[in-house]
């Protein structure tokens, strides 16, 4: 007999919107119901993801195309390696950002973002559900901003620009996809997290 596959939920937003903290939320909160979890991000800590985090850094600015291209690669290799058999032995999958993260930002950066949706579709497992947690950009931003002050961090100013989180939150807000929900990111991270358990909880009929 065959183990029950596994879920897929990815999280989505604008840079700052809070996503990472939901994510290890929502993980804690299906480990104390015993569910095995795996959490996962991209870009990825692999070849390719790192590559991508250099560019960011340098405020290297390459063709959108190129852009893609990368983050498409280091998908491949996160699907294959990490996601696919992680769902095939019957855990949760929770990946801080995925595919609609290509078709959003490079979306915003001028390609046709339903041919990058179509051909994502295609290629990669659909997620069981994508949450994308909803923070105005401006506000979004602010709070990237003071993480990178406190933490004396590093700004990744190619991804960060005020025009381009516009762009990534208007593709987000006009997707149309069965699996995408979208909840509201402002406030307490405790009562954004009940929003989405309850959601969680409802859509995958757990
Ligand atoms: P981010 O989630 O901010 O990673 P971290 O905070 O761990 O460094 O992702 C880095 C940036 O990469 C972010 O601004 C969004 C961008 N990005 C894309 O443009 N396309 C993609 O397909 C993905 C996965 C990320």
């Amino acid at each position: 007999m065959g183990v029950t596959r596994g879920k897929l939920i990815a999280f989505e937003g604008v840079d700052g919107c809070g996503k990472s903290t939901q994510l290890r939320l929502l993980a804690d909160w299906l480990r104390a119901r015993g569910a095995d979890v795996l959490t996962t991000r991209e870009p990825t800590d692999g070849e390719h993801g790192r590559r991508i985090r250099e560019m960011a850094r340098s405020g290297e600015r390459v063709a959108p195309e190129t852009e893609l291209a990368w983050f498409v690669e280091d998908r491949r290799e996160h699907v294959a390696n990490e996601i696919e058999p992680a769902l095939a032995a019957g855990r949760f999958v929770l990946t801080d950002r995925y595919y609609l993260s290509s078709v959003a930002y490079q979306g915003a950066r001028g390609l046709d973002w339903r041919e990058i949706l179509a051909r994502s579709e295609a290629e990669f497992p659909p997620p069981d559900l994508a949450i994308v947690v909803e923070v105005p950009p401006e506000r979004a931003l602010e709070r990237v901003r003071k993480r990178v002050e406190e933490s004396g961090g590093v700004a990744e100013p190619v991804f960060e620009e005020i025009e381009l989180q516009r762009g990534v939150a208007r593709v987000f807000a006009a997707l149309d996809c069965p699996y995408v929900v979208r909840v509201p990111g402002e406030g307490p991270p405790e009562a954004v997290h009940e929003r989405i358990a309850e959601l969680v909880e409802s859509r995958l009929a757990l």
